[in-house]
């Protein structure tokens, strides 16, 4: 088996995991790259004239459990044990308490957003262990910092990926497995681009990837990209409630599922 590293990114079939996915590659890392739509990810790689030799494809849903661990099995069966695990899948949708359907919603950004980070965590953490190193990257959100209007999911469910990454980094202290929390500012992706408010600091999710590379490769328990955001990030969890509330008073929402 190949001794280059071996990364293995969900989400892989667009913005922040398809531009990681190209930044670990001109690393020198073999891919093992994960979405529910396969054909995206491969085409991208015949464009990108990636080495066959050098990545695999796996479909999975890391919204359903068993697609997800199946994911990570074969690839550890395919590929070995990978260095670093990008647990990078996320969806983002805006809610309305008062909605019935909302509710479906709630748990499908719970479902994919954290069981799925969890899931798509836990092929690999027993191995690491063993191994004695590792990076788990969960890619969280300033989105975690405070709770914002109509985000009600999406900010919960962030503010748990940061919480469940920095339990799970106590638990593998001195073990060799470092927990990487990635905090994205805004980055230009399908996600956003739809957003009808402003996004400070917007970055390219090339440069987004480059940072984070080097973020995980230095094993760095908490990091904001851009650092702009990450000041920004600060500030917000010091503002007291009442003033958070009258400055996003008003906000554009983010759009509610099938909301044009
Ligand atoms: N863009 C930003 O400004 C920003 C800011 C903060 C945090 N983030 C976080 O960064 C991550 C990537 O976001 P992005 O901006 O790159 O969004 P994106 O372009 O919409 O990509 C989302 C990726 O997640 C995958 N995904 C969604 N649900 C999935 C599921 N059930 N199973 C497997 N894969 C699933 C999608 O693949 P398939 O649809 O092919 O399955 C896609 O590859 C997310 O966790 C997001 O919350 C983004």
């Amino acid at each position: 088996m190949s001794t280059s590293p071996l990364v293995f990114i969900t989400g892989a079939s667009s913005g922040i995991g398809q531009a990681l996915a190209d930044s670990f590659y001109e690393a020198g890392y073999r891919l093992a790259l994960a979405a529910r739509r396969t054909a995206e990810i491969e085409s991208w790689a015949s464009e990108r004239q990636l080495d066959p030799g050098r990545y695999q494809v796996y479909g999975a849903d890391v919204a359903q459990t068993d697609s997800i661990l199946a994911a990570g099995a074969a690839c550890i069966e395919r590929q070995g044990l990978p260095d670093v695990v990008v647990a990078n899948a996320g969806i983002s949708v805006g809610i309305d308490t008062a909605e019935r359907e909302d509710i479906e919603v709630m748990a499908r950004t719970f479902a994919t957003n954290n069981v799925g980070l969890m899931a798509t965590f836990h092929p690999f953490v027993a191995a690491m262990k063993q191994r004695g190193s590792g990076r788990l990257v969960g890619v969280a959100s300033v989105a975690a910092i405070r709770g914002l209007p109509g985000h009600g999911a999406y900010c919960a469910s962030k503010a748990g990926v940061v919480a469940y990454c920095e339990s799970l980094r106590g638990e593998l202290r001195n073990s060799g497995v470092k927990v990487v929390t990635l905090c994205p500012g805004y980055i230009d992706t399908p996600l956003t681009q739809g957003n009808r408010y402003g996004m400070p600091f917007l970055m390219k999710a090339e440069d987004f990837a480059n940072q984070a590379l080097r973020a995980i490769e230095a094993g760095t328990s908490y990091r904001v990209i851009p650092w702009q955001m990450g000041v920004v990030a600060k500030l917000m969890r010091m503002l007291p409630n009442a003033v958070l509330d009258r400055a996003v008073q008003g906000r554009a929402r983010k759009k509610r599922s099938g909301e044009s």
